[in-house]
């Protein structure tokens, strides 16, 4: 896939370009500043899976890097991050106010460029999945230091902040080729275990990683009060007085006991019920692939379910 991906970073970076030069500046730092462009490559992916001949795939995926991108940068103001993709934040450099701008300037690229293909479909879909992004990161927000937050409501949020852009993409590159209703379906579905599998690892890394390997920090969860499933399943799993540290630190953000935290996320295996949980995940995904003829492209998406949950960053 590497000339797909390079022909799409070339209109990337091709369509950040603005004559207000603190947008050039911030558009393209952020943008170059690596990212696994995984959302991207797995429209191309769909797209090569259902045998498209067009052109539009690559400013489709272009599309879907910008929307993500957005939602990073607000995404890092919202929960006062430091570091991003290995750099400092664009809020940490410029503040939250350029930051804020900056995005709904690639949001609003993002659209421009998304209506090129004139299909109604596309921008019904992208537009619905740009909104729910934008719910769940509100959903999440009410729920900060809410410790009754249960495994059903996280995956309400998690499906919609971060699964939905995955199922977008993934539908896109099956509606692209014209693929059957039953095929882009599939896709869909395939998209949206991906990505609710590649938030729950996320969310163990949290806990589990550290901040070289990651590219952000870690432990931020806890310390913006923010309950993810390795907390929901402990705070099951427990009682007494380890109840009450789980409870008590989520609901004032207290990280000053985090190794005594995580030694009881270890001791009631809540990391390794959040990893089964995100495996499961990836099975769901894994099987809606079956819709597809056997190529090189449908083994490349079923290899980013294993990856995913292998990755460390
Ligand atoms: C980060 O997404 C936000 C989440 C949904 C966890 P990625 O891990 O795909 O971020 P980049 O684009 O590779 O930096
Ligand atoms: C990722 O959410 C941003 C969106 C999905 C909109 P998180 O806040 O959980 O992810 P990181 O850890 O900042 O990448
Ligand atoms: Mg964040
Ligand atoms: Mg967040």
């Amino acid at each position: 896939m590497q000339a797909d991906l390079a022909k799409m970073d070339e209109i990337l970076i091709d369509r950040l370009n603005s004559d207000v030069a603190l947008i050039n500046q911030m558009s393209h730092y952020i943008i170059s500043s690596g990212g696994k462009r995984l959302r991207p490559l797995l429209l191309l992916l769909c797209a090569r899976a259902t045998d498209y001949q067009g052109e539009y795939h690559h400013p489709m995926a272009v599309v879907i890097e910008l929307i993500h991108t957005a939602t990073l940068l607000h995404d890092d103001v919202v929960d006062e991050s430091t570091s991003r993709r290995g750099q400092k934040t664009a809020n940490e450099l410029w503040g939250n106010a350029p930051s804020v701008l900056v995005g709904d300037f690639l949001y609003s690229r993002a659209f421009e460029i998304m209506v090129e293909p004139d299909s109604m479909t596309i921008m019904r879909l992208l537009s619905k999945a740009t909104n729910n992004i934008a719910q769940g990161e509100v959903l999440q927000l009410l729920n900060i230091k809410n410790a009754d937050v249960t495994q059903e409501q996280y995956f309400a949020i998690i499906e919609r902040k971060t699964a939905c852009l995955f199922e977008a993409a993934c539908k896109i590159g099956g509606m692209l080729s014209n693929a059957t209703d039953e095929t882009i379906y599939a896709l869909g579905k395939f998209g949206l275990h991906l990505g609710s599998g590649f938030q729950i690892i996320d969310d163990v890394l949290d806990y589990e990683s550290d901040p070289e390997t990651m590219g952000k920090e870690v432990g931020d969860d806890l310390a913006e009060g923010k309950i993810t499933l390795p907390m929901i399943y402990a705070l099951k799993q427990t009682s007494g007085v380890e109840h009450a540290l789980l409870k008590g630190s989520i609901e004032n953000a207290d990280t000053s006991h985090i190794d005594d935290i995580i030694a009881i996320l270890i001791r009631v295996k809540a990391l390794d019920y959040t990893r089964k949980i995100a495996e499961d995940e990836s099975q769901k995904a894994m099987m809606a692939l079956n819709i597809l003829p056997e190529s090189n492209y449908r083994s490349a998406l079923s290899l980013l379910c294993e990856l995913s949950l292998k990755r460390t960053a």
